[in-house]
């Protein structure tokens, strides 16, 4: 009996002692109570109670206890300031009303990111929140247009991360909502249905690191947009839009860029030669678009000496691909180089041996014709080759890396044979069924999700150390 009850009153004893000491300083300091009724408001806007927001339904409790609520104490207040709000993927629906969040005037992370969040969107709402420096609204149904004037004329935000990639906004046009975001440095508002032109606002951005406008509808020419305003710009992503017209040459300001992406536009004309200039290039995609002047192209490219991903895919309609004439020197860190499909006819080039840092060549879908030349055995850090499709002819080269590439890496060149494989992507010799197999597998994983895989992997990467890296060290 003893025993148990002073069992009893110990667990009694700690729990109290441990209550008091969790409550101790909450029980002095609390939330303020106009970020606890601000915080109240926006929960019953959405018309669902938040799990883990005790009291909000009825405008009491402690916010600084709620979930994904973080605050701070200041000299300038009695009370704790709600400086942090996480409410990503808590499955948040319905509508975002912005005005019932203006009164956190303390907030500088707001992430909402992940949840159902619908209703329209207006920015300048928002930006009222004088302390506000990161905003990320990605991954919900929100829908409207990104414009709208500052809040307050002559009010400037301290937003430095903006972004509101997959949702549903619309326009760009009207008054832009750029000019009022001086220290913007990350902003993303890829996969949304935004048409219309790059707004040419942005450039009054200066501090821009990171621009993501990838898989929009965006269109117009890009000509009219001032690049050299942006010098810090580290990373451009504007693939699956339809711009059109030429690159523009004005890019070649941006000397601290490493990432550039068109893909999947209608842009034409050449590469402008003063893109020379950017020596910290590392990724460079202009695949699919209708690019002309393969030649000038390598020859402006080759004296970016980071280079390390070169894709110029389904352009140069018709070309040739460079002879002996054009020096494939330069390149020194190339590791996937890809200019499958559409560039027509001559062998390939045995300069291509001089790019001795190259791990990766897709000449895929080209109409090469000619043998392939046996210097390419010397490309020791060679480990995908793809020459799939074209009219080559002879010999498979026999040495170096070549006995490891898979058949399919030969197929649809019926002129081709080789050592181990022929030109119709078989093992020569009828090999086993289990070998087959292997090889359909082989030539599954080589095709294009490995490219779009291997691509997608280089990105995030580069993503990762391009601009979340210096973003967060630049902060902390
Ligand atoms: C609010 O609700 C909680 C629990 O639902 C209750 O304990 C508390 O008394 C309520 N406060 C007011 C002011 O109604
Ligand atoms: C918002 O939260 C999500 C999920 O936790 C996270 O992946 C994302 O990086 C956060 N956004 C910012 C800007 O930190
Ligand atoms: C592009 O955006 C649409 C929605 O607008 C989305 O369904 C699609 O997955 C996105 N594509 C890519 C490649 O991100
Ligand atoms: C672009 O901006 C730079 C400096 O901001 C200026 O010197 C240059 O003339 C501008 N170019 C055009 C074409 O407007
Ligand atoms: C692509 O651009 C050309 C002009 O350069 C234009 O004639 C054509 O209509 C554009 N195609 C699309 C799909 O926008
Ligand atoms: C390219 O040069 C090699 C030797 O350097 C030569 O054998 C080949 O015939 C040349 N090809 C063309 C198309 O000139
Ligand atoms: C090659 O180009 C054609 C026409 O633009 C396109 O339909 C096809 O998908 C492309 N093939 C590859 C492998 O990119
Ligand atoms: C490749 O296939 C074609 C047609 O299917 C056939 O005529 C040719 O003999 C095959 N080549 C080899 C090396 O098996």
């Amino acid at each position: 009996m003893f025993r148990i009850s002073s069992e009893r009153s110990l667990v009694a004893f700690s729990i109290i002692f441990s209550s008091l000491v969790c409550q101790l300083p909450h029980g002095v300091w609390s939330c303020a109570p106009a970020d606890r009724i601000a915080l109240s408001r926006f929960s019953s806007s959405l018309g669902m109670e938040i799990d883990g927001w005790p009291g909000a339904a009825n405008y009491s409790g402690d916010c600084c206890r709620w979930l994904g609520v973080r605050c701070r104490r200041f000299r300038a207040y009695h009370d704790l300031r709600v400086v942090n709000l996480d409410l990503a993927g808590l499955g948040l629906t319905g509508p975002l009303l912005p005005s019932t969040l203006a009164h956190l005037d303390e907030l500088r992370v707001l992430n909402l990111s992940r949840n159902s969040i619908h209703g329209a969107f207006f920015l300048p709402e928002l930006l009222r929140m004088p302390r506000l420096r990161v905003l990320d609204l990605s991954q919900n149904s929100l829908t409207g247009e990104l414009t709208g004037a500052a809040a307050a004329p002559g009010s400037t935000s301290r937003l430095v991360h903006l972004d509101v990639s997959f949702n549903m906004l619309t326009g760009l046009r009207g008054p832009s909502v750029f000019l009022g975001l001086p220290r913007l440095r990350k902003f993303s508002a890829e996969s949304n249905q935004l048409s219309g032109l790059l707004p040419r606002s942005l450039s009054s951005c200066s501090e821009l690191t990171y621009l993501n406008v990838a898989n929009n509808s965006l269109h117009g020419t890009l000509t009219g947009f001032n690049f050299s305003r942006l010098a810090r710009l580290r990373a451009i992503h504007l693939d699956w839009n339809q711009l059109s017209g030429p690159l523009p040459a004005s890019l070649s300001h941006c000397r601290e860029i490493r990432v550039v992406n068109f893909r999947r536009n209608n842009l034409s004309g050449p590469v402008p030669p003063a893109f020379r200039r950017l020596q910290a290039l590392s990724f460079f995609d202009i695949g699919v678009n209708s690019i002309t002047g393969i030649d000038q192209a390598l020859r402006t490219l080759q004296h970016c000496r980071a280079l390390a991903v070169l894709i110029l895919t389904t352009n140069f309609h018709g070309e040739e691909m460079p002879g002996n004439t054009t020096t494939m020197r330069g390149f020194p860190s190339l590791r996937l180089l890809g200019i499958a499909n559409r560039s027509t006819a001559p062998p390939i080039p045995a300069t291509l041996a001089a790019l001795t840092a190259l791990q990766k060549l897709d000449l895929s879908c080209n109409e090469l014709a000619g043998e392939i030349p046996g210097s390419l055995a010397a490309l020791t850090f060679l480990s995908c080759f793809d020459v799939s499709h074209n009219r080559l002819y002879g010999l498979v080269p026999a040495g170096g890396q070549f006995s490891t590439f898979p058949c399919s890496s030969f197929a649809g060149n019926p002129g081709l044979h080789g050592q181990y494989c022929d030109g119709n992507g078989s093992v020569v010799g009828g090999a086993p069924e289990y070998d087959r197999a292997l090889v359909t597998v082989g030539s599954e994983m080589f095709r294009l999700p490995f490219w779009l895989g291997m691509i997608t992997g280089v990105c995030a990467t580069m993503i990762i150390y391009v601009v979340v890296v210096p973003y967060y060290s630049d902060n902390d």
